[in-house]
């Protein structure tokens, strides 16, 4: 039987990858500590899943494990040599990371470094998934030229259409502290491909949802603007109009791109990931077909000022993945995630 650690298992892309191993025949060893819930209090408690998926599993082991402890990451991974790893915990926000630099640096860079390391000791022929994100090009994404429309940014140059690629550079630029811990966490998925020949890849992920989100306002996209169109909140727009564009792509889709990748590994790949133009969104055009979908009026706040760092348009460039990977595809479009979202799937 094959076996998987997966890291940040009861977030939202680890508890999808633990389920779908799971069904698939693996063993999966979970990792996470519910550090969510530190992080945003009980709107980020992730115990929901965890219920979840013991109920709905038939292998899964959980470890409350934190990525911090160096030695006791090392220990598990030499108890269980597993045949993939797919990292998923991390510190997800921009302004978290601001207010608690040190956790943030220590669990996104640090608890990376000590899976690298304890994989390298373990298993250094396993395939490696890390989920990065879009927010290693900090806001270089930025100085595109934009034209604005009526709901949405959307970039000047026809060219640009298939969005960002990842040749964007990742320095000088704005990140925030979240963006440069991640791309610290990055740089070194990459190493250990490239100097250690691991098969070791990064996803930098655009926004990723589905209904495993415990969306909370500092975290989660579209699951946060429907858990207030659902609860009667009112959802603040941070900037720009409300115009800011994002692509969404469903957890399952994220996890079929690590099951491809984990299938044919290329060391120190990097791939954006994301739902890429057909399932991009501005933050007024998800409203409004929320609004529609539920009959429900979303009270909303706008605040002038935008997040530091915040991208305005952000549409991830598929092709590569598309291309070395080409079985797989974005398969959830942006209607379904939306049903999903509030139920009405
Ligand atoms: N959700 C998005 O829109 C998005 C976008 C781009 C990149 N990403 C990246 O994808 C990955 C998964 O994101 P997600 O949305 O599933 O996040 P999530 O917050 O839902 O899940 C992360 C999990 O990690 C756990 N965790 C945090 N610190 C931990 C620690 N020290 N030890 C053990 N567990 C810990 C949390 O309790 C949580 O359950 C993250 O690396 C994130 O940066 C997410």
């Amino acid at each position: 039987m094959k076996t998987a650690v997966v890291t940040g298992s009861s977030g939202l892309i680890g508890s999808e990858m633990v389920a779908t191993l799971d069904h698939l025949g693996w063993k999966v060893h979970g990792v996470d500590n519910n550090m969510r819930l530190e992080f945003f209090g009980p709107d980020g408690d992730t115990t929901a899943n965890l219920e979840r998926l013991a109920a709905a599993t038939e292998r899964f082991e959980h470890h409350g494990l934190d990525v911090r402890d160096r030695e006791g990451v090392a220990r598990l991974f030499r108890e269980v040599v597993p045949d993939l790893v797919v990292h998923c915990a991390a510190q997800p926000s921009h302004d978290l990371a601001a207010q608690r630099p040190f956790d943030d640096f220590d669990v996104n860079a640090v608890g990376t470094l000590n899976l690298l390391e304890a994989a390298r000791a373990a298993c250094p022929d396993s395939p490696f998934v890390f989920l990065s994100t879009n927010k290693v090009y900090g806001d270089a994404p930025n100085e595109l030229e934009l034209v604005e429309l009526e709901t949405r940014y959307d970039y000047a140059d026809p060219d640009r259409r298939d969005g960002i690629d990842e040749s964007c550079r990742i320095d000088t630029t704005l990140h925030s502290l979240f963006g440069a811990s991640k791309a610290a966490a990055d740089l070194l998925v990459q190493e250990y491909g490239r100097y250690f020949e691991m098969p070791t890849v990064c996803f930098r992920g655009g926004c990723l949802t589905g209904s495993n989100h415990a969306s909370a306002e500092l975290h989660g996209f579209l699951a946060y603007v429907a858990r207030c169109v659902l609860e009667g909140r009112t959802y603040r727009i941070y900037g720009y109009k409300g115009k800011q564009v994002r692509d969404n792509i469903h957890a399952s889709d994220v996890c079929a791109a690590a099951l491809a990748y984990a299938e044919a590994p290329r060391p120190g790949a990097v791939y954006n990931i994301g739902g890429g133009r057909e399932n991009s969104v501005s933050v007024l055009e998800a409203i409004a077909r929320l609004e529609e979908l539920t009959g429900r009026t979303l009270s909303v706040e706008y605040v002038d000022e935008a997040r530091r760092g915040d991208h305005i348009c952000y549409i991830s460039d598929l092709r590569r993945l598309r291309s070395d990977y080409p079985d797989w595809d974005v398969r959830v479009s942006l209607e379904q995630i939306l049903r999903v979202l509030i139920g009405v799937a």
